[in-house]
């Protein structure tokens, strides 16, 4: 038994044995143990049991799990690549030294205008344009469509999370057509929606006639469409694309890599379709998968509303400021198209060499391989991490024999092609 005096509080909390928290309220006119103002005391009796106990149990209940939303807790963690900087320490070679084929980076890397205008940002220390106006303006000159069209985002994968938070409500669905890009998949599950599959062919073309069949029956708000197609690199045609724009769904278009397709982009086919919308990014062709730049071209009728709900400042000054430099020179970026196309072929047939490998056709900047004559996918990519190449290999269970390589300079094929043959 002690007394306990309190001040300067208008409640306290009394934790009881049976592990009930109560609080009580002090009230307004004096009691017993009140000497008003603002001081009272308390008559407070030992526990039997332990405080030690009490104090672990209560801890327990308030674990920092319990206040994470239920359907997060569920969600896998995100499979990220490794970093090339952790490969290179963990080999003991320089960042410089590694091969990286893994994410599809354009190794060249974006026009010197970037580095240029990164070295003189003259207002670092002041907010960027939430709107990115300099950049929409310089985006609708370069895709012959109004800015009024255009939103900018931190990489295209901020709009896809963006395009969700606006569309759906929990246990909302979405439709992917797998093997595809897995941020569709991931994003629908942080954003507590369903995701329906339509897997893709064996030739990975869609399967138009079963997306129909599935938009009918469970009405699901968007489909994700990616044309090249990442991991395999294949494109989606016109009539294809206009059959599922009839349907009654949002078709986000993700072009991503149209750049080496040699195709033209659809994104003025927003103007005249008010279900869709075309995402872009500098990661790609402009080199600038580090700074995080995509955009995406929208209906008005929708575009509205992505920017009530995006962060004032997602795009950084020195995003902004590189992604319009890198539309000041078109002829570097023309180049680098050319010279990575060239060098696929390359790749392409040598890989068709490769008496384990079946690559697939693509009009990217990255091969499909199918790993063929027993070899085992994961280990050729970890026995091509050892020595310093990384190439991409997936846990999912339709690429599980596949491994995906991305074109690079032709000194790094070379070096690839050389581990390869080791490994033969
Ligand atoms: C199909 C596709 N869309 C979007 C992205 C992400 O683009 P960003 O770097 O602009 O977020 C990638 C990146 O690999 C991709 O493969």
């Amino acid at each position: 038994m002690g007394v306990i005096d309190i001040y300067n509080t208008s409640s306290f909390f009394l934790i009881k044995p049976n592990n009930n928290i109560n609080q009580f309220v002090i009230p307004q006119r004096p009691t017993c143990c009140s000497f008003g103002g603002n001081h009272i005391r308390v008559i407070a009796m030992n526990s039997t049991i332990p405080v030690l106990h009490e104090l672990n149990e209560v801890q327990q209940r308030l674990t920092g799990d319990a206040f994470i939303r239920p359907h997060l807790r569920q969600l896998s963690p995100y499979q990220s690549i490794l970093p090339f900087e952790v490969l290179s320490a963990r080999l003991g070679r320089k960042p410089e030294d590694i091969i990286k084929l893994d994410a599809n980076e354009n190794p060249y890397g974006p026009p010197p205008e970037v580095f240029e205008a990164l070295g003189s940002l003259k207002f670092p220390y002041i907010y960027p344009d939430p709107e990115s106006r300099r950049l929409r303006a310089a985006l609708a000159e370069d895709s012959g469509l109004e800015s009024d069209h255009i939103l900018v985002g931190c990489g295209a994968d901020e709009l896809i999370d963006l395009i969700m938070r606006c569309v759906l409500d929990p246990g909302d669905k979405i439709l992917d057509c797998p093997p595809t890009f897995t941020m569709y998949e991931f994003d629908a599950a942080v954003n507590n929606a369903l995701v329906l599959k339509v897997l893709r062919k064996p030739d990975f073309s869609l399967n138009v006639e079963q997306i129909a069949e599935v938009v009918s029956l469970e009405k699901p708000k968007i489909i994700f469409l990616t044309s090249p197609n990442n991991p395999d690199g294949s494109i989606i045609n016109d009539g294809d694309l206009l059959k599922i724009l009839e349907l009654p769904i949002l078709v986000v278009l993700d072009e991503a890599y149209i750049e080496f397709s040699g195709l033209e982009s659809r994104m003025k086919w927003v103007k005249k379709h008010d279900n869709l919308i075309v995402l872009r990014t500098f990661s790609k062709i402009a080199g600038l998968a580090g700074l995080r730049v995509g955009y995406g071209a929208f209906p008005l009728s929708i575009i509205q509303y992505l920017w009530r709900a995006k962060q004032p400042y997602n795009v950084s000054v020195a995003a902004e400021v590189s992604a319009c430099a890198a539309l000041q020179n078109p002829t570097y970026l023309e180049m680098v198209k050319n010279v990575l196309s060239q060098e696929r072929e390359r790749l392409f047939k040598l890989l068709k060499d490769v008496p384990f490998l079946e690559p697939y056709p693509t009009f990217s900047n990255f091969i499909l391989c199918e790993v063929t004559s027993g070899k085992d996918a994961k280990k050729l990519k970890e026995d091509l991490a050892q020595m310093g190449v990384m190439i991409r290999h997936y846990n999912n269970k339709e690429l599980k024999g596949f491994v995906r390589v991305s074109v690079g300079k032709p000194e790094q094929t070379d070096a690839l092609m050389a581990c390869l043959k080791r490994l033969s």
